[in-house]
């Protein structure tokens, strides 16, 4: 039942020190291709990073938040065009969390580094930085990496009692469960 993966998942940040098989990386790029899209533009592009050496590069994007990449053994930079689409960040995040839910279908952890909107430094931005590291073309953009390894920490799922039920309404705002 799909209900049960979302029930465990969670955004891991430690892996083990082995590389996702190259069946698994395969079945991760048909999942996020299959991803809908505005208007079926698809304006996504995805970097597929297994060198240690890009990923650390990559692990430094921004001041916070992204350091955990350097010991995973696998990143997807997620990258969209957005003169493809006036809605390519709604595709782009939507491709990502289909990476990340695949990715726990396949025991893989996962975790979502936002670039978009994010410094690298007072003169560039975390996504130009990456643009940079990974030689993109000047049209394509840099949304999130997903970091990717197989989960060296267990994390619980969050209780079902902790679900905010107060953020959902009932026909009109504020009629409540
Ligand atoms: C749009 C978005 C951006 C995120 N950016 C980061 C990030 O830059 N670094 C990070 O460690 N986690 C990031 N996360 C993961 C969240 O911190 C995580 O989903 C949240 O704390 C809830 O934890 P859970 O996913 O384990 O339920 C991001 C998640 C989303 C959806």
């Amino acid at each position: 039942m799909f209900i049960d993966l979302l029930r465990s998942r969670r955004s891991i940040r430690k892996f083990e020190d082995r590389p996702v098989e190259a069946e698994k990386i395969g079945l991760i790029l048909e999942a996020v291709l299959r991803s809908p899209s505005s208007r079926g533009f698809n304006p996504w592009e995805f970097v597929v990073v297994d060198d240690p050496t890009i990923i650390k590069r990559l692990s430094t994007a921004k001041p916070h938040g992204a350091s955990f990449l350097a010991n995973a053994p696998l990143a997807i930079v997620v990258c969209a065009d957005p003169g493809k689409s006036d809605v390519w960040v709604e595709d782009a995040s939507i491709a990502a969390l289909v990476l990340h839910l695949a990715a726990t279908d396949l025991g893989l952890g996962s975790c979502w580094i936002q670039l978009r909107k994010r410094d690298y430094d007072d003169s560039t931005t975390a996504g130009e930085y990456a643009a940079d590291v990974l030689g993109l073309p000047a049209e394509l953009v840099v949304s999130a990496i997903m970091a990717i390894g197989y989960p060296a920490q267990q994390l619980s799922p969050h209780p079902t009692a902790s679900l905010q039920r107060d953020k959902v309404n009932i026909n009109r705002y504020g009629n409540r469960e």
